[in-house]
Formats: C-alpha cells, structure tokens, sequence
C-alpha cells in the first residue's frame, strides 16, 4: 500500500475534483477520480444496449471491459470524453451501475491495484474512507446544501436548466445514500466540511492545514 492515502467523499458536485486536482498539484500525489469507472460503465451500457436494470448481464459487460482493457486502463482511460461520460443519460445509468455489489468489487479492487503503484495518493469517491481505505491517512467528506451544489454544477457545465440540475443532484443524493451497498455516509473519522458558505480557496485551505500536518 502507498505511504500517504488521503480518501475525499462526498455527495454529487460538492467539490470532490476541484479540490483534490488542487491538492494532488500541491502536494505532488497521484491522483484518481473513482466515479469515472463507474460512469465508464454506464456509459458502455448505455452504447453496446445492456439495460442498467439487468445486473448480471452488467456484471458481464464489466468482465468484458476488464478483459479488453486489460485492467488497470479501465480507471484511466483517455478513449471516454468527459461530455460523455457526464451526459444526463449517463448521470442516470451511473445510480444503477452503482447498486451492483458485484460491480462495486471489481472497481474497489482496480482502485487498490492502481494505488498500490503510488507512494502518495488522493482518491475521490464515495466510499473511499468507509470501504475501499478505511485505513487511509486522511479522510475528508465534503459536502453543500444541494442548491448551492446545483448552482455550482450548472456555472461549471453551463448545461441544462437550474431546476433540472437540482433535480438530478437530489435524485443522485438519495441513490447513493439508501442502496444497501456502500452507501454514501462519513467515516467515522472523516473531517467533515460543509462548503456551502465557503469559497473554493477557504475549503483549499483548510484542506491543505490537514494534509501539511501528515503529507
Ligand atoms: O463522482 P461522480 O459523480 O462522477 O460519480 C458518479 C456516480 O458513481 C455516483 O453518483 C455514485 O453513484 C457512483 N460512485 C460510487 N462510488 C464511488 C464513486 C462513484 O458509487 N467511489
């Protein structure tokens, strides 16, 4: 395992990427985004007609990716463009793919072998603390009051109206936090940080007080 794994969760646009790009930067870690291999395979679902409902048949197209990627690529991937893997269709397709106990293995397994290639990490997700390093050096959970987040998501997109941006970020907090599969909540020891009246530089910094002490 690295040296230094600092594990950021939190709710959908509540800062995760910004703040940890930012960091990664600073602090000269390895940095990954662990929510693109689950829209990765939303997004191969939504192309080759698996439907998300269809567990085992997503699981299949999983082991299908994993082979043809040879794995480790699966997680870093540069064949997938950001627009398509944030389209709205994918933002919907990602809940289901995200249910699937069989899939969450593979992905949590990927983000291990990936880190244990790093001396120094930061990995953004949803369970990053709580399952995939509970052991990790620094646990941050970030999050916002879903309005703030939604006006935050639409500045940064530019997409769609604020209404339906709201919509999806609501929609996104309940998937993730009821299914029974690692559900978004805090580690027990994450430092929890509400940015909702915050500036990204003033959540940047308290970030980085944390990381100066143990990074
Ligand atoms: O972080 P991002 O919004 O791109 O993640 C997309 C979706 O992937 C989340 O809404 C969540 O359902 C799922 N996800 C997850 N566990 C992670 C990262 C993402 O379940 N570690």
């Amino acid at each position: 395992t690295p040296d230094v794994v600092v594990a950021v969760d939190g709710p959908a646009a509540a800062g995760k990427t910004t703040t940890c790009v930012a960091l990664a930067d600073r602090f000269r870690l390895g940095y990954l985004e662990s929510g693109r291999t689950y829209r990765v395979i939303a997004f191969e679902a939504l192309r080759r007609g698996v439907p998300t409902g269809d567990r085992e048949n997503l699981v299949a197209l999983c082991d299908e990716l994993l082979h043809e990627s040879r794995d480790q690529d699966l997680l870093t991937s540069e064949r997938y463009q950001a627009a398509d893997l944030r389209s709205p269709s994918v933002n919907v397709a990602v809940s289901d793919v995200a249910r699937v106990d069989e899939l969450r293995k593979r992905v949590t397994q990927l983000v291990r072998l990936w880190a244990q290639r790093q001396v120094r990490c930061i990995i953004e997700g949803r369970d990053i603390g709580t399952v995939v390093f509970p052991s990790a050096s620094i646990k941050f959970y970030l999050t916002a009051s879903p309005e703030v987040r939604a006006l935050r998501r639409l500045e940064q997109e530019r997409r769609g109206s604020y209404e339906d941006v709201l919509k999806d970020v609501i929609r996104r907090d309940r998937a993730d936090m009821s299914r029974t599969v690692s559900p978004l909540v805090p580690a027990d020891d994450a430092i929890t940080i509400d940015t909702t009246e915050l500036t990204l530089n003033e959540v940047l910094g308290q970030m980085s007080s944390v990381c100066e002490r143990s990074v």
